[in-house]
């Protein structure tokens, strides 16, 4: 028998069923057998690591006992992590709008929580800090945090890292890049934007599944859960929202990516206040 080069090996409609079953399970993905192609690009160096000859045998790892850090690994490969800073910039502008509302009570002892559900690399929390940061210079002294959280725990570290090369630095003006990263240069001549510790101590990155347990003991202010949703079906979607409604504050907002909505707001308690935003309904 000839070996195939790995460059070679397909994903045959049995193996894509088991992947598909395991990464829906493990973290709500939907995966669509068009997207064959990328799975199988996306999963063949998972083989190389492993030394394996095809996917039947990749899957038989997975469902083994020992297969646990292997799920880790395929749901890492599986996701898509895109994301920029100020992406959908409106948000931030709410965002800032919502500060700048309760700014007087924050410096008269309040608190204010937000959550950036499906963090990725961390660009999104990095730019609601850079927004509240933007809006007052005291923001280190007020009772303020971010929570950062994504399945994927190599973006959750990338994101802890806080290094930036300057091919993820769109978006982010000259101005706020002297004000709130260090450059570096690297060895091969690009530069590096670290982000600067009196921001990045603002957040705390964790990796959290969205579909298990939330270990969260507080109510958001603001939640960001974008261009997550869009990968799980109706049915988990659904699942989410009376979640969310429960540890965003009454007077709390939700954003949404750009083509992700609440199909039925009122069903579950929210209220569409502009594109992609929703609050809890009035009590
Ligand atoms: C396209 S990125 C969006 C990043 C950022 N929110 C933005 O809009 O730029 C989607 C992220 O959702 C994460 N994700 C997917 N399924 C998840 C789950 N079940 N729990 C938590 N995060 C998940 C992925 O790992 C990925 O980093």
């Amino acid at each position: 028998m000839i070996a195939l080069a790995q460059s070679e090996v397909a994903l045959d409609p049995d193996s894509f069923r088991s992947i598909a079953d395991l990464a829906y399970q493990e973290s709500g993905l939907t995966l669509v057998e068009e997207k064959t192609s990328m799975i199988q690009s996306r999963l063949r160096h998972r083989l190389r690591a492993l030394k394996l000859d095809d996917f039947a045998a990749y899957c038989a790892v997975l469902k083994s006992d020992a297969g646990r850090s292997e799920r880790r690994h395929l749901i890492s490969a599986l996701t898509t992590n895109v994301s920029h800073f100020f992406r959908e910039a409106h948000h931030f502008d709410q965002l800032a709008d919502l500060f700048d509302a309760r700014a007087a009570a924050l410096r008269a002892g309040g608190r204010m929580r937000i959550w950036s559900a499906g963090c990725s690399n961390g660009q999104e929390a990095l730019s609601a800090a850079i927004t509240l940061a933007e809006r007052a210079p005291d923001l280190s002294q007020l009772n303020l945090k971010i929570l950062a959280t994504d399945i994927d725990q190599n973006v959750v570290q990338f994101a802890r890292d806080a290094q930036y090369p300057q091919r993820f630095m769109r978006g982010v003006t000259t101005e706020m890049r002297s004000k709130y990263f260090n450059v570096t240069t690297e060895e091969n001549g690009e530069k590096h934007y670290s982000v600067a510790p009196s921001t990045r101590q603002l957040i705390q990155f964790n990796a959290l599944n969205l579909l298990g347990q939330w270990p969260i003991r507080t109510k958001f202010d603001v939640i960001f859960c974008r261009n997550v949703v869009i990968y799980f079906d109706a049915e988990t979607q659904e699942q989410l929202w009376p979640r969310f409604l429960e540890v965003l504050h009454p007077d709390g907002l939700l954003f949404l990516g750009h083509s992700e909505r609440i199909a039925e707001p009122e069903k579950f308690g929210f209220e569409c206040i502009g594109p992609t935003t929703y609050r809890p309904l009035p009590q």
